[in-house]
């Protein structure tokens, strides 16, 4: 998989993709990662990405021309144009694992008071990580290759996504314990040293069922199983 991703302030980026699972899926040439400054693109003499909105407003909403020549030059066949904003469909899962199956990502970091209405024309999908505005789509996009990168077939072992919170059963993760086996006087349930397989995995289901009622009724109650 490629992910291109666009934004103004590519230093934000310096070191997110260079540890751990991640920087091992790039070694591994699971994923390219691409950082572009959409600012290169801009026809404009001094440089300028954006100006004053139409019919009045604080701030200023990054212009046309430098996002849409930025993304033609890099579309392919397959590219599917991502655009991180505040107003975007709530990020998910599932949209994680459909997005992992994808051959090439543009992520467009918006910025600023927002952007031009006909930058949607070119994007695939509008997608919000949360209901907070944060300073810009840097750290938005983040969190979208993280979940995304993991995900591809080979960077992490299956099984262990295949437990993930949020998957098909919509049960937050069960409590997980490793040695000692008492700490400060607290001790590891008995039953996960038990040996008994069976009750291990009942517990477990337990435990994540009372921590899914406490903390997020709401996955519950969820009959879209695919969103
Ligand atoms: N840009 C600013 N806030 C955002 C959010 N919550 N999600 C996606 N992009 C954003």
């Amino acid at each position: 998989m490629k992910i291109d991703i666009l934004t103004l302030f590519p230093n934000m980026f310096n070191g997110v993709f260079e540890e751990s699972i991640i920087k091992k899926a790039i070694d591994n040439e699971k994923v390219t990662i691409n950082i572009y400054n959409f600012r290169d693109y801009t026809n404009d003499p001094h440089n300028k990405v954006d100006d004053t909105p139409y019919g009045g407003g604080a701030g200023m909403v990054l212009s046309c021309q430098p996002i849409f020549d930025c993304v033609e030059s890099l579309k392919e066949k397959d590219t599917k144009v991502i655009l991180l904003t505040p107003s975007g469909i709530p990020y998910k899962q599932k949209m994680a694992y459909d997005l992992s199956k994808e051959k090439h990502l543009i992520i467009i970091c918006g910025h600023y008071e927002g952007f031009d209405e006909r930058i949607l024309s070119i994007c695939d999908l509008e997608i919000s990580i949360g209901d907070y505005v944060l300073t810009g789509g840097e750290i938005p996009a983040m969190v979208l290759t993280d979940s995304i990168v993991r995900l591809i077939p080979g960077v992490i072992n299956e099984m262990s996504h295949l437990e993930d919170s949020f998957n098909e059963n919509y049960l937050l993760d069960y409590p997980t314990y490793t040695k000692p086996r008492e700490y400060r006087g607290m001790e590891v349930p008995e039953v996960l040293i038990s040996g008994d397989h069976k009750k291990i995995s009942e517990w477990r289901y337990n435990e994540s069922l009372k921590k899914t009622k406490e903390r997020r009724p709401d996955l519950l109650n969820r009959g879209d199983r695919n969103v």
